[in-house]
């Protein structure tokens, strides 16, 4: 079975590169097409032109959302993102004829596909650390400068939940975070949602394992630690590792024997790398992968 995905195209940030992919989508003879999320930021007119501009796709189509999907940009709506995730986003999918592996996994022929956005729980933070004496400004809940400055061994859960966080070098201070703090309105905690989505993911493996021969898995967040790219030791790249994703999502696939193929984007670096019998994919729109990712089960 031919399958096609991609994830992270972040219309309009992206544009430029958008032709040769939309093109590349029309055109092929793949079976099925996965779309990962993180399509169009608060634009939903544009997610709803680039869904109806790859309509002569003519397999099979599903997708997972992905962050920058549930964003809210006007401050006064009363919307919320988890209403998003669980009804504003499955029936735009529908309406252009993609399958919602968020509310349901799939059996087509004899592969099974099941998936959801994944999340993060701050469980990669310390995979790897930052440039000896790296110092952080603790922050309040207000996003205020405290007056503690603490080692990144002292950094803990509350301050990667504030999802900002100042870091002082000798000659400087820089601040990083995830920007979902100011866009995801009416959700649910990062660590309790997170594993919902361990858990709906092995419930939904579950369902389907008996009458598949090979399972693909799709979240939108990064499930192993190896899916953390590290361009540099910088404390930057370090700290933002606490948003990328959870090691609790990637224990589930181990669990269930026929997953053979893992698919995540939300990084945005194409990379293959194989886990014990899975095949892993970043299937993201950068610049390293202009086509959608095409692999063959
Ligand atoms: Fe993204
Ligand atoms: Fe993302």
């Amino acid at each position: 079975m031919k399958i096609i995905a991609v994830s992270d195209i972040h219309i309009p940030k992206n544009n430029a590169r958008l032709p040769q992919m939309v093109d590349a989508i029309n055109k092929s003879d793949a079976e099925v097409l996965i779309l990962g999320g993180d399509i169009a930021p608060a634009n939903d007119a544009a997610l709803e032109d680039f869904l109806a501009s790859i309509s002569n796709f003519r397999g099979l189509k599903m997708y997972v959302s992905g962050n920058h999907d549930l964003w809210i940009a006007d401050k006064n709506s009363t919307e919320t993102s988890l209403n998003r995730l669980q009804n504003v986003l499955p029936a735009i999918y529908e309406k252009y004829g993609f399958y919602s592996l968020e509310k349901q996994p799939l059996l087509y022929k004899d592969v099974g596909f099941a998936g959801n956005i994944g999340w993060f729980d701050y469980t990669f933070v310390r995979t790897y650390s930052p440039p000896f004496g790296t110092k952080f400004i603790r922050l309040d809940d207000n996003l205020q400068e405290t007056k503690q400055v603490v080692s990144w061994a002292q950094m803990t859960q509350a301050d990667w939940k504030r999802g900002y966080v100042k870091i002082k070098t000798l000659f400087s201070i820089e601040q990083t975070g995830t920007n979902d703090i100011d866009y995801i309105k009416g959700f649910p905690d990062d660590v309790i949602f997170c594993d919902q989505m361990k858990e709906k993911l092995e419930d939904d493996i579950a369902s389907i394992e008996g009458n598949a021969r090979k399972i693909v898995a799709v979240f939108h967040c990064v499930p192993f630690k190896e899916g953390l790219i590290r361009k540099n030791a910088t404390a930057v790249a370090c700290v933002r590792n606490a948003w990328a994703g959870s090691k609790y999502l990637g224990e589930v696939l181990y669990r269930h024997p026929k997953v053979c193929l893992a698919l995540w984007g939300h990084i945005h670096e194409r990379q293959e790398l194989v886990k014990g019998r899975i095949k892993c994919v970043n299937m993201s729109f950068s610049p390293e992968g202009v086509n959608p990712y095409t692999i063959e089960i």
